[in-house]
Parts: C-alpha cells; sequence; structure tokens
C-alpha cells in the first residue's frame, strides 16, 4: 500500500529496525510517534531532522536543546497552531495537490456516527490503515 502511495523504498519495522542499518537520513518523520529521537539520532545525517507529531515532554526539552546546540535537530511540527491566514494557504495548496492526484488520501474504514464507539475502539488498535472516516448525514 505505501508503494502505491509513491514510496520508492519501504521497510518492515516488524522485520528491520531502520535506526541499525548504517543508511542516514537528511529528515526522519515519525508520523505515528512510534519512536524517538534518542534512537534516530545515529540514523540522521549531520544537520539532520528528526519529526514527530506526539508532543512528549522529552521532545519538547530535546527541541529545545537542539535549537541551540548539535548539528542534529528535534522538532514538533506544531502547524495546527499556526494563524488561520496561514492555515488556509496550506489547505488550498493540498487542494490543488488532491486534485492534480499528486496527495491520495488512504480512508481505511466508514463509520455512522451511531458507530463513534467502535470506531474508536477500532483506531486503539494502533493498526489503522491510513485513517478512519465518520460520515455525518445532514438534518
Ligand atoms: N501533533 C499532531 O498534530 C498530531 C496529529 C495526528 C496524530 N498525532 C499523534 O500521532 C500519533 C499517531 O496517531 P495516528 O492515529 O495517526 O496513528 P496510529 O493509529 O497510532 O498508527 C497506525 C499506523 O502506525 C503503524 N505503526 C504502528 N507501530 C509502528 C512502528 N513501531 N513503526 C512504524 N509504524 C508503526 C501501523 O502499521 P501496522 O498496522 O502495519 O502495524 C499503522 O499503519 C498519536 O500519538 C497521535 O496523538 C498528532
Amino acid at each position: 500500500m505505501v508503494k502505491s502511495l509513491g514510496a520508492d523504498y519501504v521497510i518492515d519495522y516488524t522485520k528491520e529496525d531502520f535506526t541499525k542499518s548504517g543508511l542516514t537520513y537528511d529528515i526522519i518523520f515519525d508520523t505515528v510517534g512510534k519512536s524517538s529521537f534518542s534512537r534516530c539520532k545515529k540514523a540522521l545525517k549531520t544537520r539532520g531532522i528528526y519529526l514527530t507529531t506526539t508532543p512528549s515532554l522529552s521532545i519538547q526539552l530535546q527541541m529545545l536543546w537542539t535549537s541551540k546546540i548539535g548539528s542534529k535537530k528535534a522538532k514538533i511540527p506544531f502547524t495546527g497552531l499556526r494563524p488561520s491566514s496561514e492555515k488556509v494557504k496550506d489547505l488550498l495548496f493540498l487542494k490543488e495537490l488532491i486534485e492534480a492526484g499528486k496527495i491520495k488520501s488512504v480512508i481505511d474504514k466508514r463509520y455512522e456516527m451511531e458507530q463513534i464507539a467502535e470506531a474508536h475502539r477500532y483506531v486503539e488498535t494502533g493498526h489503522k490503515k491510513g485513517n478512519v472516516a465518520i460520515t455525518l448525514h445532514p438534518l
């Protein structure tokens, strides 16, 4: 599935630890919050950046620390906290990419509002593919 979305190379985390392969990267973006800066640091190139979506206390301290010291940086992309004017620009850009077929969204399952508890239970398994949508019907 990941290859069908455009990835050139895929690593199965259940079979291989990407931090131990000897390869190094400019950016490591953990979109599911399962790694840490300390674990990934050795897999970053000099001036490489580690990004995560999970704002733990350790990453906040590492973000502060690496903003002053060291060549490898830790960052949390707090995109949702920016001013609305900037978010609107990004949404319009994303809309263009989606319309041009350059971004494909993956909806694993759809639920009705009445099934919201079931939807949560499924998401909490930690193995949804892409995302889960709740369908709202206009009154
Ligand atoms: N800061 C923000 O704006 C923001 C936004 C959204 C989410 N988040 C945070 O991001 C985290 C992830 O949330 P989510 O709901 O998007 O995802 P999720 O449901 O926790 O992640 C599911 C996906 O993660 C994969 N996965 C599980 N363990 C993995 C590992 N060790 N290495 C690589 N992939 C792994 C699963 O693959 P398999 O099924 O193959 O195991 C599945 O595809 C949450 O902690 C959430 O709070 C933050």
